[in-house]
């Protein structure tokens, strides 16, 4: 009840508090970075020593200095990439202190991918020409351009707010010369260098300033997508009336909409339809954008800087923005392949309280017929909340609850927060500590803060003996009464520390020993993520992990899911989940859900239907509650609510085998699921904006809601055949209408020229409809053509990297339906239906040509909807259908 009483308070107590949090004026380094780019009298200029170039390991080396100084002070290295992607990096030449650099496998995938040659060299500049693509270096002062096809698409340094600041000693004075700076601490102004102080917190800033920062300009844009995550439209706006938008993992609570204040993850990537940028650095960045004229065009100039690291970029240039998003993932890379079942639908809140509860809220799903994969166990079923264990008082026989549901093809997912409880009692604590493997403070002793256990430590993710250490508390032999049926859900892992600054740890923290937290702050989220997925594969290595994360960063889509976080029961919330998750998509990481229904409050029977309604077309689809909100089990609302919100699940059942199919993809070829419009018509400008409305896979266009009561949405409907998903109606308005929306669904449209593929059968669970048979939906184009793929495997294991996974194509053109086998495996399923809407007339006779044996084909035509029943025909045979007219 203690707990309770507490929660209670936080809720009523923690509505947003801006005053938790930073703005830029509350820190030196965005202070005088951004009043270097707003005082353009200030001027910044480095140049690379054309005699320190030299050719080596297929890129150049070079030396940079200052035009204030005769010897140069960074040491750089530019090399191309056979991705076609250009890397740029600078550090100092002997620092005073080590500059941290993310090593390259800690999150990113350079396997496959080799250095070639520059191609010109002279003494003014570095040239990458390879087809396509162009980078030209040029050494003074420093700036990079880069083209496609010789259209220029953003030039780097554009603005020379190239910005390195050394480390120094505190007597150090840099002989800036008037408005001439050596770095950004030459701009007079009033911020500290050193130790800064904010509300009750000083951070001493012991090694003193080292911040970074580079402007680019993408030539002809007018919108610029990227750097999630925000609670803003998806075409990112301009900052400068107002905080540039902020990249440094927090939690904030009750986060408020249209807010370019740091949520709980990032990804330092920004992109146009032809550019991107990736800023590899994991301490606090933040990001001002400006829209102005450049070459007599509109363009987006765009400032980043970050406290401190070194300078890391990756220049991107591709024919269209989903090239740019797949060659950033798998640089990042590559997504995990879910389970199918983590994309199935779950039932969460805080807090399902004993094994009793577990079992009635099974129940609840059988006796309403809702399917259902699984159920969360948030942090109430632990013993003051001392994770790896669980409180026996409520849950007597975890392995019995957890064996029933696996009986119904469910699981369970536990929640294990990296703070570790510093009880006496708790032995996976001790093992830490005894080891020495948590964070230390600034004195080198074990970093202690508070959060849901009381008094903890946080591992120290950074090292890897201490992931591997974590990893190994997920083996069955550790982690008691748990079977290979219980995944895991990673919470507060910015670190979320109650009462610390910004409630996270102090940046003058130590991770492996002599790093500050100050410099690694960003990747402490992917590391907990990491060393969780590393714990599931090492309890059983050929079984795929899902795990679910708040916090992410470049590369978090190796490892998992993520969700947006602690959302509101409101209507607003309901709709910034699709730019939100939209956002994060384009930084690679497809794999996002928001807690469906909204954390905090209650939402009204309408709200929640809506939000079902939604959520059935997002990569992760949960539901979960604040512990003070009423229940909200799918039954809970009356029956009308109950039949829609069942409808909605079961709809996503439906299309399971189409979203698995999307996942595979995802993983294998590191393609986008949700993909924003702007993605899918890079011609038509009248998408460029447009956040509410998506595309799933390339088939089907969703478009979310905003209001109570509403009858009508304002959507856009671009070239090409549409159909709505729900009646089969053909859509025959282009361009922006008003679309009726009834109670049971939001608008979704199939576009023609795709064939969807789905399994129809009503089952409790997606394990339970492995051996169903498959339906295929076939929305022809105005050629009456229409194309798709399917990929089946054991739906868990990673057999399917040895061969064991089925692949099919199925076409249809002049008249037929041929389904061919592209990559075989054994399997029983069969094809069991296949709908066909855009026919142009009804055909007078339906026959098989080859495969599936003799057999008898049924078809009804109703309302121009063509639906064929086979009986023989396997997912594993080739066949042929011809539609005589
Ligand atoms: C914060 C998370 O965002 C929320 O989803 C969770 O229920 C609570 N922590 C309690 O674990």
């Amino acid at each position: 009840m203690k707990t309770l009483a507490f929660v209670v308070l936080v809720l009523a107590v923690l509505a947003v508090k801006r005053h938790e949090f930073k703005t830029c004026k509350d820190l030196g380094f965005c202070v005088r970075n951004r009043a270097l780019a707003r005082n353009t009298s200030y001027k910044i200029s480095y140049s690379i020593v054309p005699e320190s170039v030299v050719k080596a390991a297929s890129g150049i080396t070079f030396k940079v200095k200052s035009d204030q100084e005769s010897s140069p002070f960074l040491t750089g290295e530019a090399y191309y990439l056979s991705n076609n992607v250009l890397r740029f990096y600078l550090n100092e030449i002997n620092p005073l202190h080590k500059r941290y650099h993310t090593p390259d496998d800690l999150i990113l995938n350079l396997e496959n991918i080799h250095r070639k040659d520059v191609t010109q060299l002279t003494s003014t500049q570095a040239i990458w020409a390879y087809g396509d693509y162009k980078y030209i270096l040029t050494y003074s002062p420093i700036n990079i351009q880069g083209y496609y096809k010789d259209s220029l698409i953003y030039h780097i340094n554009e603005r020379s707010l190239l910005n390195f600041e050394r480390y120094r000693t505190r007597d150090t004075v840099l002989s800036h010369n008037d408005y001439n700076l050596i770095d950004a601490t030459g701009v007079p102004g009033d911020y500290p260098l050193w130790e800064e102080n904010w509300r009750d917190f000083t951070d001493n800033n012991p090694r003193g300033p080292s911040s970074i920062g580079l402007d680019i300009t993408f030539a002809k844009t007018s919108d610029i997508y990227g750097i999630p995550e925000h609670s803003d439209s998806l075409s990112l706006i301009d900052t400068e009336n107002s905080e540039p938008y902020r990249l440094y993992n927090l939690d904030v609570f009750e986060f408020e909409l249209n807010e370019r204040m740091t949520l709980y993850g990032n990804i330092p990537f920004i992109l146009n339809k032809n550019g991107g940028f990736f800023w590899n650095n994991p301490s606090e960045t933040w990001v001002d954008i400006q829209s102005s004229a450049y070459n007599g065009h509109s363009s987006k100039r765009i400032h980043w800087f970050s406290e401190t690291g070194v300078l890391d970029i990756f220049l991107f240039l591709e024919a269209n923005p989903i090239n740019l998003v797949q060659t950033f993932t798998r640089l990042t890379g590559p997504p995990s392949f879910p389970p199918m079942f983590s994309i199935a639908y779950h039932q969460c809140r805080w807090n399902y309280f004993t094994q009793k509860e577990v079992k009635e809220i099974e129940q609840g799903f059988e006796d309403h017929d809702i399917p259902m994969d699984v159920i969360w166990l948030d942090i109430e079923h632990t013993p003051n909340r001392m994770y790896f264990t669980w409180d026996y008082s409520s849950f007597p026989e975890p392995v019995k609850m957890i064996n029933e549901l696996a009986e119904h093809g469910r699981k369970i997912v536990t929640i294990v927060d990296p703070h570790m409880s510093k009880r006496n009692n708790f032995q996976v604590g001790q093992g830490f500590k005894d080891k020495g493997y948590y964070v230390k403070n600034q004195n080198g002793d074990d970093y202690e803060g508070h959060c849901w256990p009381g008094t903890s430590s946080w591992p120290d993710f950074m090292r890897e003996e201490t992931r591997d250490y974590w990893a190994s508390q997920f083996e069955l032999k550790n982690y008691k009464d748990t079977t290979l049926d219980v995944f895991i859900w990673n919470d507060m892992n910015e670190p979320a520390v109650f009462g610390g600054p910004e409630n996270t740890m102090p940046k003058t923290n130590l991770h492996m020993f002599d790093v500050e937290h100050r410099e690694i702050h960003n990747l402490y989220g992917i590391m907990t993520h990491r060393a969780t997925y590393e714990g599931l594969i090492k309890r059983s290595p050929n079984d795929r992990p899902f795990i679910l994360s708040r916090a992410f960063y470049a590369g978090s889509q190796k490892y998992g899911a993520i969700w947006t976080g602690d959302n509101m029961a409101k209507w607003e919330y309901m709709e910034a989940s699709v730019p939100m998750c939209l956002g994060v998509t384009l930084g690679g990481l497809s794999f996002c859900g928001s807690d469906v229904g909204g954390f905090f409050y209650n939402p009204s029977a309408e709200l929640m239907e809506r939000w079902y309604q939604i959520g059935a077309y997002s990569p992760f689809f949960r539901s979960h509650a604040h512990i003070e909100t009423d229940k909200r089990e799918p039954w809970v609302f009356g029956e009308e609510s109950l039949n829609r919100i069942r409808e909605s699940i079961k709809e996503r059942y439906r299309l399971l085998p189409y979203w698995y199919t999307l996942f595979y993809e995802h993983a294998e070829m590191s393609l986008p699921i949700m993909r924003p419009l702007f993605m899918m018509y890079t011609e038509d400008l009248n998408v460029s904006k447009i956040d509410k409305q998506y595309f799933v896979g390339e088939a089907i266009m969703v478009t979310g809601l905003s209001k109570p009561s509403q009858q009508s949405v304002k959507l856009y409907v671009p070239e090409g055949r549409w159909f709505d998903f729900h009646g089969y109606k053909e859509i025959t308005v282009r361009g922006y209408t008003d679309a009726t929306v009834t109670k049971d669904a939001v608008p979704v449209y199939l576009k023609g020229g795709h064939i969807i593929p789905m399994q129809n059968r009503q089952r409790r669970s997606s394990a339970l409809m492995k051996n169903d048979p498959y339906s295929l939906l076939v929305v022809l184009d105005s050629s009456y053509k229409a194309k798709g793929t399917l990929f089946v495997d054991d739906f868990k294991t990673f057999n399917y990297k040895n061969g064991d996974y089925l692949t099919s194509i199925f076409e249809f053109s002049d008249n037929s339906l041929r389904y061919s086998v592209d990559h075989p495996w054994s399997s029983s399923n069969s094809i069991e239906t296949i709908t066909i809407l855009g026919l142009p007339n009804s055909p007078n006779h339906i026959r098989l040509e080859s495969g599936c044996g003799n057999q008898d084909l049924y078809f009804t035509i109703i309302d121009q909807v063509l639906t064929i029943k086979m009986t023989k025909a396997k997912i594993n045979e080739p066949w042929v259908i011809v539609l005589d007219f």
